[in-house]
């Protein structure tokens, strides 16, 4: 035998040795094993350095000892990858039972959609004053100074009128209507009296924003028109529609006011439903809450319609939409109704 072949062989024995004492079912965790796999199979691993000193034996030496080297090898890599698919395992099992999903946790609240505040009270508000005999009407965002003010006896230096006041569109004489009154008039033009309507709907002004003044918000305009309709008619009205929103004890407070398209006005006041007119924060110890204007149809109105204030009478009111809504669920303020929609879930 030659002393090459002797030096190989005992260097072979010498690694057998080695490789059955670190056995590679020892290894505990994926990182040992991959040490264990680079020192033995790595490119400048011992078997590695082994199988390529082959080549300096003979060919008769390659022939007897390669295969036998070989298989060393094999095994030795069957071995390690039957352990790394073990430690794989136990490593994946781990990290899902680390993140696993724990059903005795409460579950996520579903967000469900709600309509918006605003529109919950005008419906409320219209679906009253519907059962009361109202239908609804409609009219332009966008308005002529004809239905906005003329037609509504609104004289041309009347203070509403200012430009401070009223948003023109740039270089016209259009305006973003300051109130749903207009539609006093586009129902009038339209429907031959005897009628009764109701239009809600946005209204603009040129107005600085605070707690309780919003540049755009929301109104409902009533109108009924017809013979022999008097005050009474609609002191009725307003108190069915009044203790149907805020409450069946509520009492009512008409103050003389002025409106151009009404005469006489009144503005109407509800007993606080928070202290039932004993005076508190909300009513401002006043005991009463100012929530509409109203009043008899001016005559001035029905000329400008054509109709003949001899025949037929009416009264209006307008309503604001937010005060309603900031009153019966006590928002503080309302930008809060355009800006955090979220503080109203
Ligand atoms: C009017 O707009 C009249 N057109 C109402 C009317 C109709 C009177 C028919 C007679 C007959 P006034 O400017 O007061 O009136 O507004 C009516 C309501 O709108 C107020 O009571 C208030 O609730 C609401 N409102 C007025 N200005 C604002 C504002 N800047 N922000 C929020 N709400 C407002």
């Amino acid at each position: 035998m030659s002393a090459a072949r002797r030096d190989w062989e005992k260097a072979y024995q010498l690694l057998e040795t080695e490789i059955s004492s670190a056995a590679v079912a020892q290894e505990g965790d994926l990182e040992s094993l991959e040490k264990w796999r680079v020192h033995f199979l790595g490119r400048k691993g011992t078997l590695t350095a082994l199988l390529k000193t082959l080549k300096d034996l003979s060919l008769e030496d390659r022939r007897a000892l390669g295969p036998k080297a070989q298989e060393l090898k094999e095994n030795l890599e069957k071995d390690l990858n039957s352990r790394q698919q073990a430690l794989q395992e136990v490593h994946d099992s781990k990290t899902l039972s680390q993140n696993a999903m724990d059903p005795t946790l409460p579950g996520r609240p579903i967000w469900k959609g709600r309509q918006h505040l605003l529109t919950q009270t005008m419906r409320e508000m219209t679906d009253i004053l519907r059962r009361l005999g109202f239908s609804l009407a409609q009219g332009p965002q966008i308005e002529t100074e004809h239905y906005n003010f003329n037609a509504l006896n609104i004289p041309a230096d009347h203070p509403s009128r200012d430009m401070l006041d009223t948003l023109y569109l740039q270089g016209s004489s259009l305006l973003l209507r300051t109130h749903t009154s207009p539609v006093q008039i586009r129902a009038l033009e339209s429907q031959k009296p005897p009628l009764r309507v109701i239009a809600p709907g946005r209204v603009f002004r040129h107005e600085a924003t605070d707690a309780t003044h919003s540049a755009v918000f929301h109104q409902i305009e009533g109108l009924a028109v017809d013979k022999n309709i008097s005050f009474a008619d609609l002191k009725a009205v307003l108190q069915v529609f009044l203790k149907s929103l805020f409450g069946s004890s509520t009492r009512l407070r008409l103050r003389p006011s002025y409106f151009p398209f009404t005469e006489p006005s009144a503005e109407v006041d509800i007993s606080c439903f928070a202290c039932d007119g004993k005076g508190c924060g909300l009513c401002k110890q006043s005991g009463f809450i100012e929530i509409l204007g109203s009043g008899v149809v001016h005559p001035n109105v029905l000329k400008a319609v054509g109709y003949d204030p001899q025949v037929w009478s009416g009264f209006a009111f307008g309503i604001g939409v937010e005060r309603v809504a900031m009153l019966r669920s006590r928002v503080k303020d309302i930008r809060s109704f355009y800006e955090n929609l979220l503080s109203l879930a």
